[in-house]
């Protein structure tokens, strides 16, 4: 099974401000994000979960949690103790899951990028206001780790880019 690892930042590597994005939704990050994950289990931490508009359709949420009981009884939403218990149980189930995104937030990137398969970032080309940021070491073990860094799209305006770190293990 592969494991992949997709957010957004802006250039010093914020990611959430108040419990939400940092900035106003971005269509063509939410689309790009919609056509990777379609399908696809999604591993998150409680917060990033509350911050979403919803359950998003057609997608497993796999939710990291020392509060189960806090979650939606709802068949697209699973629970698990921390990433090793949310990858074993794509890992020990029936095997016939390929992939799985995790979505964030820090603590979940920080920990997953070290045993991705492919980390697929999206750098919005500002600095904005934010509360939570993935460390920057993080991000230059990535860079020094990867094996194929690849610029898959890139703003017409320049406002964005997303790049795609494929890993060693992979
Ligand atoms: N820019 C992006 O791509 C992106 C992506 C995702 C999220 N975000 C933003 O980031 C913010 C949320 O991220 P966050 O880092 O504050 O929180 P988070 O990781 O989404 O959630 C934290 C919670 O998850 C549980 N948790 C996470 N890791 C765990 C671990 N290893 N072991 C045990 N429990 C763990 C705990 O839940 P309990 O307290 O329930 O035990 C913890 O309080 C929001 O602002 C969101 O909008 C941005």
């Amino acid at each position: 099974m592969k494991i992949g690892v997709i957010f957004a930042m802006d250039e010093m590597g914020g990611i959430g401000y108040n419990g939400g994005l940092p900035w106003t939704p971005h269509k063509k990050d939410f689309a790009q994000f919609k056509d990777q994950t379609m399908g696809k289990p999604m591993i998150m931490g409680r917060r990033t979960f509350d911050s979403l508009p919803g359950i998003l359709p057609g997608r497993e949420h796999m939710v990291i949690t020392s509060n189960p009981d806090s979650l939606p009884d709802h068949e697209m939403v699973y629970c698990a103790r921390d990433l090793a218990d949310a990858i074993d149980q794509y890992t020990c189930g029936s095997g016939d899951v390929e992939m799985v995104w995790v979505i964030g937030g820090k603590r979940v990137i920080e920990e997953a990028v070290k045993i991705a398969d492919v980390v697929r970032i999206t750098t919005m080309y500002t600095e904005y206001s934010c509360d939570v940021w993935i460390d920057p070491k993080v991000l230059v073990w990535l860079r020094e780790n990867a094996v194929r860094v690849q610029e898959v799209e890139r703003g017409e305006n320049h406002d964005y880019w997303i790049t795609e770190y494929h890993m060693k293990h992979a």
